[in-house]
């Protein structure tokens, strides 16, 4: 049966990509003392619920590869409207990932689970959060879901935020 309604509203749902990094897949099992108990499936089914209610549409993806994650970076500038990443130790290492979220300028909000700042000194610098709208970190599996809320807010009012991303910020100012 063709619902017409459903189908406008599908158009016009904002659509967010949502993208994890390396060994993120082993949560659950992995250093449980520093990232908590919960597996990431269970994460993602947290945040497909959220997307539910907000009548936003998230495409989960996790790769431990680098290259595959700036090739999903680069295809979201056409069909999204914004990006929450948790680049796990590319956050600390990837100029690549940086640049390609610099080049799509979509919103976007970087999410780690653990605090990187009381953490190593190498993992106090991340090379992704001076081109994310914002950066949340050392609240467990809950960032991830203010991400989104943050993100749908920032998106679905535009005008009532005077910040915009750091990327699309210099896009326009180098356009002028
Ligand atoms: C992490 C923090 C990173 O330093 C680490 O390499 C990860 C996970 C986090 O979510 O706390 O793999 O991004």
């Amino acid at each position: 049966m063709f619902c017409a309604g459903r189908a406008s509203e599908k158009k016009t749902m904002l659509r967010i990509l949502v993208l994890h990094g390396p060994n993120l897949n082993l949560l659950g099992r992995r250093e449980q003392s520093i990232y908590g108990s919960q597996s990431l499936d269970s994460i993602d089914a947290a945040l497909t619920k959220l997307a539910d209610e907000l009548a936003v549409d998230v495409d989960i993806r996790q790769s431990n590869s680098e290259g595959e994650l700036v090739n999903w970076i680069q295809e979201s500038g056409s069909g999204y409207q914004g990006i929450i990443i948790n680049p796990a130790a590319y956050t600390h290492t990837s100029i690549a990932i940086r640049d390609a979220l610099a080049a799509v300028a979509l919103p976007t909000v970087e999410v780690h689970l653990s605090n990187i700042h009381q953490r190593e000194p190498f993992r106090h610098h991340s090379h992704i959060a001076a081109v994310a709208l914002g950066q949340i970190s050392g609240l467990g599996s809950i960032g991830y879901l203010l991400a989104l809320r943050g993100l749908h807010d920032h998106l679905s009012a535009p005008r009532k935020l005077k910040k915009s991303s750091p990327a699309s910020r210099r896009q326009k100012t180098a356009s002028r």
